[in-house]
């Protein structure tokens, strides 16, 4: 029995405890022959799913960057229209929901005051309500109709890693299940994607055993005091995410932004001094993805003839994006809509090993809480 490794922080064992979260949180729920994705607690009934007019996923912080990404898997998959809402402005835009309709509240403690506030106006006003949270009887589980939990174990760092990837693993198993239910996913894609959803922990060792390279980059950009993420589709999630793992962690501002809008105003910011990180992975099983592919290329090269500082995340195999970027950081081939679980890795330990550089406590940062009980 080897002896558990032993890490400085809470938040870079947490990262690495991603791979066994995601087991936990995924092969408990999936039954690779049958194709079929078990989720016992929903406690709604399919014909009652089966019919949803729309999904509207409520949240803060990094669990919204979650459900961002479960506005596509659950559109694509289950071809129901999905809206995303801050919890913090839910009660502000009056939202025109109610009966027919499914709230989803992603939490990973299950009570932050926003969400809960958000929780009980949307059971108000009629709609059914799913909770995705961490921790089993929080208020958000217990006030739900219906609850999926994450099994990724306490996280303690006030920065949210490990919770994050069990809930769009748990957002994409929801999608799956609703596709299903929907007949819009066949037996045969089913058991393609649960086959790629049980290769995502071996995929998450991959990139977590070059963590190296990683710490690396840290040294090179940990005195510098902007940054800019980049990413389009499901991967703009992402860079919203790489960005607040920054801010939150190291101080340093940090922006994520949809790469097709950065011609729209933030090109004006971009020389040599504000580093950009580009998600320009692609699924080449996937048409749409190389199109977007292909346009983030185009922008890279762009960039790069502003002078432009590139930190790129490519595919594994890509030739095109080393030669272009400055820095390459490579993740294994996946799905185009499981591959946001893979790629926020190396940006948590980038904002990780930046913020250790800078001497801070990586684990409690100024001003933050884990969990926000007031609103
Ligand atoms: C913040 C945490 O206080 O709340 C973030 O620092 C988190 O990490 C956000 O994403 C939302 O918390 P929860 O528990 O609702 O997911």
């Amino acid at each position: 029995m080897t002896e558990p490794r032993k890490f400085p922080h809470h938040l870079v064992r947490e990262i690495f405890e991603q791979p066994d979260a995601l087991r936990r949180t995924i092969e408990p729920r999936v039954s690779l022959t049958e194709g079929r994705v078990h989720l016992d607690n929903i406690r709604i009934s399919r014909d009652e799913l089966r019919s949803l007019r729309r999904i509207n996923i409520v949240a803060s912080g990094t669990s919204r960057h979650a459900g961002m990404t479960g506005q596509y898997m659950m559109q694509q998959l289950a071809a129901v229209p999905v809206d995303v809402d801050y919890a913090s402005e839910f009660e502000y835009r009056n939202p025109m929901i109610g009966h027919g309709e499914l709230s989803v509240f992603i939490t990973q403690s299950g009570e932050t005051a926003d969400t809960t506030a958000a929780q009980r106006e949307a059971r108000q006003k009629g709609s059914r309500t799913l909770a995705i949270t961490n921790v089993e009887g929080s208020t958000v589980a217990r006030e739900a109709d219906g609850f999926i939990y994450t099994d990724a174990g306490p996280e303690i760092s006030i920065a949210s890693t490990k919770a994050f990837t069990a809930q769009m693993a748990c957002l994409f198993l929801f999608a799956l299940y609703l596709g299903e239910i929907k007949q819009n996913v066949s037996q045969q894609l089913a058991q393609s994607y649960i086959a790629e959803l049980l290769a995502l922990p071996e995929k998450t060792e991959t990139i977590l055993s070059a963590s190296d390279q990683v710490e690396q980059l840290a040294e090179l950009y940990y005195r510098v005091d902007d940054f800019m993420f980049l990413g389009r589709a499901i991967h703009y999630p992402i860079a919203m995410d790489g960005a607040l793992k920054l801010k939150e962690v190291s101080y340093i501002h940090a922006e994520g932004y949809p790469t097709g809008e950065a011609k729209h105003g933030p090109n004006a910011l971009i020389d040599f001094r504000l580093p950009l990180v580009m998600i320009a992975t692609c699924d080449r099983n996937d048409a749409g993805s190389v199109l977007r592919y292909e346009k983030n290329v185009s922008n890279m090269q762009g960039f790069k003839k502003q002078g432009g500082t590139v930190i790129a995340l490519a595919t594994e195999g890509d030739a095109v994006i080393p030669e272009l970027a400055d820095y390459t950081i490579f993740i294994p081939q996946a799905p185009e809509l499981l591959s946001p679980i893979l790629e926020i890795v190396p940006l948590q330990l980038f904002a990780y090993y930046v913020a250790a550089k800078r001497g801070l406590d990586v684990d409690r940062p100024r001003n933050l809480v884990k969990a926000v009980t007031l609103e």
